[in-house]
């Protein structure tokens, strides 16, 4: 019945259901059922949130970004319809902007509905296993696996998994899945590794899966220990200035494409304006702003209102922060 292979079947059927019942007894108790996107079955809703957490904080994007986001694009149709400057203004400071130009392409490709089948799901732009099998169980409630960094790092310990590969992961989540309630079952795994079954000291002992957890003598063993390395780069922008308005242009990075950003000068000691710290992935940038008085190429200009709603990134934003109090 259940995709049961080499450790697992240790774990007898009827305990795999205990396992699947406890889960979800828990999950009713201290499970985060506030979570706006958890209170809507819409697939557009679900897709929209699924997207901007990849890369942030919960906290974040129910805050700032998917109340609002949802407010200016109330539906696929809406967000097909609009500009894709728009819907990387409404994405600004979220970073990993290729997310809103993909979101925006394959509403324009699906402005009615989303398909239903991780294989439809899976051609859309921007839409990766993760997402595929996130929407068929958030929003279809289908009986599949989701595997997200915490659903991973339970599975492992559960099933005692030694460096698995993802195709293994994936298979033990997906044979874990509770046919009755899958929705539940993966919104469940979700906060049981998030609030409980963390990366350090793990709280075994609220656990509900603790009963027969392979793992649980050893769970820092099943968790990655990727040391980040960090880049220190520094970076300088022009700042021409006219009419109360700054001259933006086109970036020309691939991963910042459609977006306005400072242009890049030469820096010239006499010119320096102001100077600021910013993190972006692996980089640790300082970031050093310049006056300058001619700008090549496509020019945009705003002043220090309009930017509020332009498609620029935390770096830019922050630049104009700099700008201000430096000139004050
Ligand atoms: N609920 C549904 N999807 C989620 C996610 N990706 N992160 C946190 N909570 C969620």
């Amino acid at each position: 019945m259940y995709a049961l292979e080499e450790k697992n079947l240790l774990l007898e059927p009827r305990q795999f259901e205990t396992a699947q019942k406890k889960l979800l007894e828990w999950y009713e108790v201290c499970g985060r059922h506030e979570l706006p996107w958890r209170l809507s079955e819409d697939v557009y809703h679900v897709y929209v949130s699924e997207i901007m957490l990849q890369q942030t904080q919960v906290n974040r994007v129910m805050q700032e970004y998917y109340p609002q986001f949802l407010e200016k694009f109330p539906t696929l149709k809406a967000l097909s319809e609009a500009d894709e400057a728009e819907v990387l203004a409404a994405w600004s400071g979220l970073g990993y902007y290729s997310r809103a130009r993909n979101l925006h392409a394959t509403a324009k490709l699906c402005p009615q509905t989303l398909p239903q089948t991780l294989d439809e799901l899976l051609k859309l732009p921007g839409i990766g296993p993760y997402t595929a099998s996130a929407i068929c169980s958030f929003a279809y409630n289908q009986q599949v696996g989701v595997v997200d960094t915490n659903i991973e790092r339970v599975i492992k310990r559960f099933f005692a998994l030694s460096q698995p590969s993802v195709n293994k992961v994936n298979a033990e989540a997906g044979g874990f899945v509770n046919a009755e309630q899958p929705r539940a079952h993966n919104l469940a795994l979700m906060d049981l590794g998030s609030l409980v079954c963390l990366p350090n000291n793990p709280k075994c002992e609220e656990c509900p899966l603790a009963f027969s957890c392979d793992g649980k003598n050893e769970p820092e063993f099943y968790t990655k220990k990727e040391k980040k390395v960090y880049e220190n780069l520094e970076l300088f922008y022009g700042v021409c200035e006219k009419n109360e308005k700054i001259a933006l242009v086109k970036s020309s990075a691939r991963m910042y494409k459609g977006m306005l950003e400072l242009p890049n000068v030469e820096p010239l000691e006499e010119d320096f304006i102001a100077a600021f710290k910013h993190s972006y992935t692996k980089y640790r940038l300082t970031v050093k702003l310049y006056k300058t008085d001619d700008v090549e190429g496509e020019v945009f200009w705003y002043n220090h209102e309009e930017i509020q709603n332009a498609p620029i990134s935390s770096l830019t934003r922050k630049a104009f922060g700099a700008l201000q109090k430096a000139q004050r």
